[in-house]
């Protein structure tokens, strides 16, 4: 299939889901299906990285994922610490800006400090940012920015009227990353599931069947050629965009 590389999605955003239905389906417990959904995140990113997309923000760990048992949320913590660990220098070989959006004040501190340590090492780099949402949820996320904003309008530091979009956008985790193009999600199901509100007002929703442990670059291609063949009117008419 061939890409047009002048149409490439700057912002791509994917909800992973379904690594506990594949392990399922292979007759194995759920740590093997998020073992195998890292492996999964390695291909994307630097897939992603190759086409040249800008920003790829993954959904790794929801403000309500703290609600699974508790040894899968260990699990998923201590996955995430050695995957950090195990990815710095492929993430330097490929010039990826590492980042995070989400509450971090809540997760164990060695998770904390990896993440910190990730940041810091990969800061300076200029090619893809790749965000991890970890304890996000698009809710919290407002709801923490209209808390600041309130603060500061009582505090007299902004004026009620001068609250506008760019002023709540300054107070969001996601307040550098610009608007998602491009919405994935895996495993059949057709949610938002609490990501990104703000950032996917006028996102493209594609929805595949693809367990994500399966999901490869082959699939990520085939989501971004969907995206490009569709006509994106921001409001406008069809008529408006093509004069
Ligand atoms: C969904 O599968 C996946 C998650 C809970 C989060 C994504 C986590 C990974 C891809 C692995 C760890 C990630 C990093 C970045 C180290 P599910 O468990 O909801 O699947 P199910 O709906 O089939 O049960």
């Amino acid at each position: 299939m061939n890409l047009d590389l002048s149409k490439i999605p700057s912002h791509v955003a994917i909800i992973m889901d379904g690594n506990g239905r594949w392990a399922k389906a292979q007759g194995k417990n759920r740590l093997f299906g998020h073992k195998t959904g890292v492996k999964a995140v390695q291909k994307i990113v630097e897939e992603s990285a190759r086409l040249g997309i800008e920003n790829l923000t993954l959904y790794a760990f929801s403000t309500e994922n703290w609600k699974r048992p508790e040894k899968e949320v260990t699990i998923l913590m201590t996955l995430l610490v050695s995957s950090l660990k195990k990815e710095l220098k492929q993430m330097t070989e490929n010039n990826i800006l590492f980042n995070t959006i989400g509450d971090l004040s809540k997760l164990p501190g060695p998770v904390q400090k990896e993440l910190k340590y990730t940041i810091e090492q990969t800061q300076n780099n200029s090619g893809m940012k790749l965000t991890l949402a970890l304890n996000y949820g698009g809710k919290e996320e407002l709801t923490q920015a209209f808390k600041e904003i309130a603060h500061k309008v009582k505090n007299n530091i902004i004026s009620p009227e001068n609250v506008d979009e760019t002023i709540i956008n300054k107070h969001l985790y996601t307040q550098n990353l610009p608007d998602v193009d491009l919405l994935i999600r895996t495993s059949g199901e057709e949610r938002i599931s609490n990501f990104l509100l703000w950032k996917i007002a006028y996102a493209e929703l594609y929805f595949t069947e693809i367990l994500w442990p399966e999901f490869n670059e082959s699939h990520l291609h085939l989501a971004i050629h969907d995206y490009q063949k569709r006509e994106r009117r921001f409001g406008k008419t069809s008529e408006q965009l093509n004069a």
